[in-house]
């Protein structure tokens, strides 16, 4: 059974991406920028963000963060996006989720200039990535996808299986493994709440990936022998411990490769935030 490492292949993606920058700086003289948006207080949102800054220090992008507050109104904010929209200095933009309630975040995201969306969640992005024609992609299905690419775990052919269609991570899943190309060409089966036996469904999965949100989820009885297994899920056990959406422990037996939680897939999502960002800069330059 192999630990999929998710931090090793995110260290290594990052070493890749510093590279580039420094190339990049040398061809266009600037850096490339990402800007987040936050809006509020959350504390978690305030700790993401601060990874992301962290990542960004780590491969040479510049980051800013725009802070607004709690009481932000769905115009506000939408003014706050148009000048980093209009702003030429900015090349990616984020806005961190979950937005207040008073926001309405359709509107908001759906207002980021499509080529400075490095979140990859505008329609017409997510078109793009259906049509096989990606400009970026999600980061946490993109985390993924070099995860299992970059460990040698070929997805050509294979029967996969998603639990969770949201879409941040199950659906555009599933339209990255149907591509006709690398790191694609599998058939592909996402399952919900509402699915039927969704034991007999996971068990015949080569490729088992699950982002539900509910600790230990997935249980050994769900998963056939020789699997490989990615859990996307991060929760918080009542003794402040992180566990995944999988029960690590007994499925580990069972699996022929697992994803920890944490030191999964985790590391990488942000570390694809700074791939997309660096693409959005080229695509500036590229005018
Ligand atoms: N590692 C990372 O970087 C990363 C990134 C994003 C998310 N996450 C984590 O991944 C997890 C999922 O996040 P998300 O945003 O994708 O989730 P989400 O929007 O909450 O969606 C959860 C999905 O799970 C499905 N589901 C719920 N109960 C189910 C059941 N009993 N049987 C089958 N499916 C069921 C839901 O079905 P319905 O659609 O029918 O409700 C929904 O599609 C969370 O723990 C989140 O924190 C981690």
């Amino acid at each position: 059974m192999v630990i999929l490492d998710g931090k090793k292949i995110s260290d290594e993606i990052r070493s890749e991406i510093r590279d580039e920058v420094v190339r990049f700086k040398l061809r266009s003289g600037f850096s490339p920028v990402l800007a987040a948006v936050i809006v509020g207080n959350d504390p978690a949102s305030k700790i993401y963000v601060g990874n992301k800054e962290k990542g960004c220090r780590e491969v040479g992008i510049e980051s800013r963060v725009v802070q607004l507050k709690e009481s932000t109104t769905t115009q506000e904010l939408l003014r706050a996006v148009d000048r980093l929209n209009n702003d030429s200095s900015v090349h990616g933009i984020l806005v961190q989720r979950p937005l207040p309630n008073n926001c309405n975040e359709n509107l908001i995201l759906d207002a980021v200039n499509p080529f400075k969306d490095v979140d990859a969640f505008h329609p017409e992005n997510v078109g793009l990535i259906s049509q096989g024609r990606p400009r970026f992609i999600p980061c946490t299905p993109y985390g993924i996808q070099e995860l299992l690419l970059r460990n040698g775990i070929e997805t050509e052919g294979k029967k996969v299986v998603i639990v969770g269609r949201s879409n941040i991570v199950g659906k555009p899943m599933g339209l990255m493994l149907l591509q006709q190309s690398r790191g694609g060409n599998a058939t592909v089966m996402i399952t919900h709440s509402r699915t039927k036996n969704l034991a007999e469904i996971t068990r015949q999965a080569d490729i088992l990936i699950v982002a539900v949100g509910a600790a230990n989820f997935v249980t050994a009885d769900m998963v056939g022998r020789g699997t490989v297994v990615v859990d996307v899920g991060i929760n918080r056990l009542p003794d402040g411990k992180l566990c995944g959406d999988v029960d690590f422990d007994k499925v580990k037996e069972i699996a022929a490769a697992i994803t920890p939680v944490p030191g999964g897939v985790g590391p990488l999502t942000v570390t694809m935030l700074l791939r997309n960002t660096l693409t959005a800069a080229e695509l500036a330059v590229a005018g």
